[in-house]
């Protein structure tokens, strides 16, 4: 990438484009800044006007429910004024470029993007031919990266275990096509965890996975084997070229979660999933609606994390301070 464009001059975040050429301060910045966007959730008139002025456009060129809605609430919920970019309707359809549609929308004064795209690299590129006064925030982009899924799950994780430096993560299933198991092992390895387990097929697990920082096991049960967080993946079968395994039951049969092998982790361990969840191929409906599960708190802190990295790519992150 060469200069980390998502930094200003003074080392304030400008773009979220990834978790590589962050660092554990500012990471850390993006948490204590979202704990303060909790309290407006729960407030009757769940309203900042932070942004107010402020025009924001969402261009999602992949579907999506939690990231686009929550994006959504969060921009609302600082008072800018919102452009959801229906790309189906849009004139991409009639071959325009993305940088055409990105001038065209840029020219009406967008002050901040959020962008979906299932090409790698695709919201550098768009940070790379924005004006100096616009933000770009990466809502995922191929296989590369979806930093703020990974800070909303930091701050899940947060909630319930304080600590990075004192806990064993395990992620399992599809690593080799997800873009948030890589925004979330970075984060991890960056927030000072120690031991972060890969868990899956050789067939879905990159080549040299260790270069990461985590440790790679085929085998679930001693994967899971004493771990405090349990991150579990969907098998993102729009990613795959080929089959990768044999079927989604046999799938299940190694690497789905079930009660049984959930007791081979802590006995105070989370369960943990981006979503979309596929019930029965990675997770039994048991262990997705235990109380071990944190899946829909983490929906819930996407919007405050959402709305603190919002805030502070905007240089406005003080919610009583508008
Ligand atoms: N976790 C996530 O990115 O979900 P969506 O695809 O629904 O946005």
């Amino acid at each position: 990438m060469g200069k980390n464009i998502q930094l200003d001059s003074h080392g304030r975040l400008r773009h979220f484009l990834s978790i590589e050429g962050l660092n554990r301060t500012l990471l850390t910045e993006i948490l204590d800044t979202a704990e303060n966007f909790v309290s407006v959730g729960n407030r009757a008139a769940k309203k900042v006007p932070l942004l107010r002025g402020k025009t924001i456009a969402n261009l999602f060129f992949e579907p999506s429910t939690r990231t686009r809605t929550t994006f959504d609430l969060a921009e609302k919920r600082l008072s800018a004024d919102v452009l959801n970019i229906n790309i189906n309707t849009s004139a991409t359809t009639k071959g325009e470029t993305l940088l055409d549609t990105l001038q065209n929308l840029t020219a009406m004064q967008i002050d901040l993007f959020v962008v979906r795209h299932s090409a790698s690299g695709a919201a550098h590129f768009i940070a790379q031919h924005v004006p100096d006064s616009v933000s770009v925030i990466n809502a995922g982009d191929g296989r590369h990266a979806h930093p703020t899924q990974a800070m909303l799950d930091m701050f899940t994780i947060r909630k319930h275990k304080e600590d990075f430096t004192r806990l064993r993560f395990a992620i399992v299933g599809d690593v080799l096509h997800s873009r948030v198991a890589r925004s979330q092992i970075h984060a991890l390895n960056m927030l000072g965890c120690p031991e972060v387990r890969v868990i899956g097929p050789h067939t879905l697990s990159p080549s040299h996975v260790e270069d990461l920082g985590v440790h790679f096991t085929t085998n679930m049960e001693a994967g899971l084997d004493g771990v405090d967080v349990i991150i579990m993946l969907r098998l993102q079968n729009e990613r795959m070229s080929g089959a990768l395994l044999p079927s989604k039951g046999e799938y299940f049969h190694y690497y789905g979660l079930t009660e049984q092998r959930l007791k081979r982790a802590a006995a105070d361990a989370i369960v943990m999933h981006p979503g979309p969840m596929n019930r029965g191929v990675e997770i039994e409906s048991a262990v997705a609606d235990s109380g071990h599960s944190v899946i829909l708190q983490q929906v819930t802190n996407g919007i405050a994390v959402r709305m603190a990295v919002l805030s502070m790519a905007m240089q406005q992150s003080n919610p009583e301070g508008a």
